[in-house]
């Protein structure tokens, strides 16, 4: 436990949410310029749990964008786009974002886009796409970003379920040591999908030049150049701003929608509360616009607060070295930073004792943010160590959009405990719950889960698919918001999280589907059956792991078939999966009424102790496993 003083209003805080959370949640959307302010705060009656300031317009744009231009903010930064992987840094101020966003709108509608068309975009970490965003925004037409890692066929499945009307892109992304051609994976999964856009914008970076189909693709920058710029168009505060497409238990996505008003007023409230950041203060979140850290603390919250907002593109390490991300902070000055524990692992690695962080004038950092996964209690005591600032892990979900628990730097800090994510934020009932919904005493491990209804922000339904959003997350504990994590609340109201509950393991900050990837490794065609677990990595906290049975006869070399399963999953699911490691096996373990033992598998990957599960067929295939995992790297 950190020695801070515990002089936290979090307490009060949260009693006064607790007394009157309408008048909370009042109060936090006098931060919002409305078009027609909110009468009702919640309407219990609407949607899977009710909904939020339904009645009330807006335009998110305005409120990230022109609002502050007309305040006075005009001429600060609101945007520096820091890209090691080109050696360029840009600095927009309110007025010149706002002036892009406005003509990128206006090139949108030119192409048809209205209030309620989707638009998907699928870009890398370049201003465009923050500016992409908020022209949607502008619009009142619903985005739906896809990470750059993924495969043609997953940005298929995301262009066939939320039909778009436009889709944007580059001609490429930059890794290192690698350029990505987007276009050809984008015309790819445009002939895989069933739905075809009616256009595309094509943003051409100097590293390559995309070749566009006439009639359907159209030049990005010409099209800005030439567009008339857009007014910000009024919607409802229910209306939809997203989808986020994220994993679920099976191979389909689930495509997260956010709503426009309780987004606006939730994420604003948090830039104070949460992160401890004023107007005019630099933000930064080492994310990628693909992932909800990205929506919610890239593009949205800081702009929304008046906040200048940093965009990376780059790596902690390698591009150029582990000091990377103190040159960011230490450029330009940034208050609060949120990176995901992997990176601060990946420097760890390469610089234990921190070296590069004393190169940098560093007084301005606060806080250090974490979340995406649990961070190691080694790694939260190291980088607290070094950094000499607080370290403060919090969790949430893409589906929650904000951090469901956390240490508050707005409110004073509370004593942190390295491994917990911290105390329920307001907003947040969070109980754990056993498996028939019952509330457990503090202590104990079971089901983490939110009292209904969830605070403004939060999803209130998956797109086009509100009985899936009931049964992924509302049906088991009727009352209750299920997370999907298991933990434990201990008697001073910490929080740990402990794991999923379900298939979906988190690899390098990513969250990844077990399931999506046995689909991808049964569709081989010398597979009978196989299993994916997740696997305990120094490096990523987890990565997959998969186990095959190959069919009768298969008399091929292994490691020919293994060599075909990882380059089958990276050509389906993409290079995020991360998946490297499968062996073949001769049976795998099950219960006796034929499920298979992942949790078995999992442990004994881990080298953990394993004891054979009552339900268990036959014992005796846990020691081939142990046999087949023996001397597993990881
Ligand atoms: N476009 C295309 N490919 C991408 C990509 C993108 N936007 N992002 C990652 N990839 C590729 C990588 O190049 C890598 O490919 P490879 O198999 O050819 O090497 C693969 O996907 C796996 O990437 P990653 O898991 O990121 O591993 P890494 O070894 O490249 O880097 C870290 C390791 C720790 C540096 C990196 O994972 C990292 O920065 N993590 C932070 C995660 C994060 O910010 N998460 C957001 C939640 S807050
Ligand atoms: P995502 O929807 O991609 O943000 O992933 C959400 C999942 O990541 C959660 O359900 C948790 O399993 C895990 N997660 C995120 N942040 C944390 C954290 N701070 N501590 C533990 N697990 C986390």
């Amino acid at each position: 436990m950190t020695d801070t003083p515990n002089t936290s209003r979090y307490a009060e805080t949260i009693a006064a949410w607790q007394r009157d959370p309408e008048a909370f949640w009042a109060e936090a959307a006098r931060g919002i310029d409305w078009v027609r302010p909110p009468d009702r705060i919640f309407d219990p009656s609407l949607g899977a749990y009710g909904q939020w300031f339904a009645g009330a317009e807006l335009n998110t744009c305005y409120n990230a964008l022109d609002r502050h231009v007309e305040a006075g903010r005009g001429e600060q930064n609101a945007l520096i786009w820091d890209s090691p992987m080109t050696g360029r840094i840009e600095y927009y101020t309110y007025s010149a974002l706002r002036d892009r966003t406005a003509r990128v709108a206006g090139a949108l509608a030119a192409l048809g886009v209205q209030r309620g068309d989707r638009v998907v975009v699928y870009l890398p970490m370049i201003p465009e796409a923050l500016i992409t965003m908020l022209a949607c925004a502008r619009l009142g037409a619903i985005h739906s970003v896809v990470f750059g890692g993924f495969a043609a066929a997953e940005l298929a499945k995301r262009i066939e379920d939320a039909t778009p009307r436009v889709i944007v892109s580059a001609s490429c992304g930059l890794e290192p040591g690698r350029v990505i051609s987007y276009k050809p994976l984008l015309d790819a999964a445009i002939a895989f999908s069933a739905h075809k856009p009616q256009s595309t914008l094509i943003l051409q970076r100097p590293q390559v030049t995309a070749t566009l189909i006439a009639g359907r693709d159209h030049d990005f920058a010409e099209a800005e150049a030439a567009a008339t710029p857009h007014a910000p168009v009024t919607v409802r505060a229910t209306d939809p701003l997203y989808i986020l497409y994220t994993s679920g238990t099976t191979g389909k996505p689930k495509g997260v929608v956010r709503d426009n008003g309780g987004h606006a007023v939730a994420l604003h409230k948090t830039m104070s509360m949460l992160y401890g950041v004023q107007p005019g203060d630099v933000y930064w979140a080492a994310s990628d616009v693909g992932w909800v850290v990205g929506h919610s603390y890239i593009v949205y919250a800081p702009l929304l607060a008046g906040c200048t907002t940093v965009m990376y593109e780059g790596k902690p390490v390698g591009t150029p070295d582990p000091g990377a991300f103190w040159r960011v902070c230490s450029q330009h000055g940034v208050r609060a930073m949120f990176t995901a524990p992997t990176a601060l692992r990946a420097i760890r690695q390469q610089d234990p004792e921190l070296l590069h962080y004393a190169k940098y004038d560093m007084s301005k950092l606060e806080t250090q943010f974490l979340a995406g996964e649990r961070c190691d209690p080694p790694t939260a005591i190291w980088a607290a160590e070094k950094m000499r600032i607080p370290v403060v892990d919090h969790y949430w979900q893409t589906e929650t959009g904000w951090a469901i628990t956390g240490n508050f730097k707005g409110l004073g800090l509370f004593p942190t405990k390295p491994g917990s994510g911290g105390r329920p934020s307001p907003g947040y009932d969070v109980q754990v719950l056993d498996d028939d919904g019952h509330v457990l005493p503090r202590g104990q491990a079971g089901n983490l889960s939110v009292r209904l209804p969830l605070p403004p922000g939060c999803a209130p339904t998956l797109w086009q698919n509100e009985e899936g959003f009931r049964t992924s997350y509302i049906s088991d504990f009727p009352g209750w918001y299920r997370t999907g994590d298991a933990g434990t609340i201990d008697e001073d109201g910490d929080v740990w999280v402990m794991g999923r509950t379900d298939d979906i393991i988190n690899v390098a900050g990513h969250r990844l589907s077990t399931g999506a990837m046995e689909e991808v490794l049964a569709s081989h065609k010398d597979v009978a059956e196989c299993a994916v677990v997740g696997a305990k990595d120094e490096l990523k906290g987890q990565v997959p792991l998969g186990l095959v049975v190959l069919k009768n006869g298969v008399s091929r070399p292994h490691d020919e078939v293994v060599k075909e399963l990882v380059a089958l999953v990276r050509d389906r699911i993409g290079p995020v999966a991360a998946f490297r490691e499968a062996r073949v096996v001769l049976r795998l373990p099950k219960t006796r009424s034929g499920k298979i033992l992942r949790g078995s598998i999992r442990r004994i990957a881990d080298g953990e102790a394993t004891v054979a599960p009552a339900t268990i067929d036959d014992p005796a295939i846990l020691d081939e496993i142990g046999v087949a995992l023996a001397g597993r790297r990881g």
